[in-house]
């Protein structure tokens, strides 16, 4: 079995050692232009020319959970598309959106000004029943954020494409669901893939839907923000502010009015990081399975966009 690897902004060298050493009966080799056809691939935002030149690949592993910078190809119908299911990534997304929904609702940036400017002052709570938090997107990672911030206490209510039951969590589904899941929630967690239907989704006209001084969090994706449309909102008070990890263009550019500003927090797409060994551990895993015909968990829908 030969496996390629071509994942951008990745060091390779680490990647190639800990997958020869999983997969001790393949050959694994790092992908340049004209290298030999393979029969597995791994792949992170890879260039066109890899699938062109690739066309006889089984089966392309994403060493990432969204899938969008892969669907933007041309990939032969017959090459399988995979991408990682949690390995590691759901405990960081839900240690991020409960930090940064504590962050909100306790005032710890109030606290940190008041450290620098030498206030002690009690700052005010409201009832937790007042922070309804709704979450965008109830797969894999959205369910797990979902349990946590249920843990402490916040309602949660959740919004998926198609119906679900899943405990502690008011679910709401389908374009029919999605007005009364905004006026529902006080604070938006997006954790969507980006499709055609998701992109721009976080608009003045859905974010004004929220309840007034809704805070957003995404960790999605930046194309589902009007980021124009946020920063009017919380100049008109309607958004008390927001967290971002994900942004529509990355990095975030010099000069960006997020960068400077006082209600927006934001971070470098780090939300929920890739973690070498339990991707590739997942990987070999998902390769046995496929080499014994059985099914693989994360097998991507080209029509459906995830
Ligand atoms: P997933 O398991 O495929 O879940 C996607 C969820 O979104 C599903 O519940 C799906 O509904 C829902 N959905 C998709 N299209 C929708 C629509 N048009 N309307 C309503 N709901 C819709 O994906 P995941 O593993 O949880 O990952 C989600 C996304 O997180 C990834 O695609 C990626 O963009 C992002 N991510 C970001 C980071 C970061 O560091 N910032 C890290 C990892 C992932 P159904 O359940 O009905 O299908
Ligand atoms: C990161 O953004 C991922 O999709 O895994």
């Amino acid at each position: 079995m030969h496996i390629t690897f071509c994942c951008a902004a990745t060091d390779a060298e680490p990647w190639l050692n800990d997958l020869r050493a999983a997969l001790p009966g393949a050959s694994v080799s790092l992908w340049q232009s004209g290298a030999p056809a393979a029969d597995f691939a791994i792949v992170w935002a890879p260039p066109q020319a890899f699938f062109d030149e690739q066309p006889q690949l089984k089966a392309a592993f994403n060493i990432g959970a969204g899938v969008d910078a892969l669907l933007r190809l041309h990939i032969a119908p017959a090459t399988q598309l995979i991408r990682l299911d949690d390995a590691g990534m759901g405990a960081q997304m839900a240690e991020y959106v409960c930090h940064a929904l504590i962050r909100h609702y306790r005032s710890f940036a109030g606290y940190d000004a008041d450290q620098q400017a030498g206030v002690w002052k009690q700052r005010e709570v409201l009832p937790r029943s007042d922070m309804p938090v709704g979450i965008m997107g109830l797969g894999v990672l959205g369910q797990r954020v979902a349990q946590a911030v249920a843990q402490f206490d916040f309602p949660v209510n959740g919004w998926s494409r198609t119906a679900k039951d899943v405990p502690g969590v008011r679910c709401f589904h389908g374009a029919d669901g999605f007005h009364e899941f905004l006026a529902a929630s006080r604070v938006l967690v997006s954790v969507l893939p980006a499709t055609p239907e998701t992109r721009d989704l976080l608009n003045r006209n859905t974010l004004s839907r929220l309840q007034r001084g809704g805070y957003l969090i995404n960790v999605a994706r930046g194309v589902q923000l009007v980021e124009e449309d946020l920063l009017a909102l919380i100049a008109e008070g309607q958004m008390a502010g927001a967290a971002l990890d994900v942004f529509r263009t990355e990095p975030l550019p010099a000069g960006h009015p997020f960068w400077a500003h006082p209600k927006i927090q934001i971070t470098p797409h780090s939300a929920a990081l890739t973690i070498r060994s339990e991707s590739i551990a997942q990987i070999a895993a998902k390769l046995a399975a496929l080499q014994s015909g059985k099914p693989v968990a994360g097998l991507v829908d080209r029509t459906r966009g995830y």
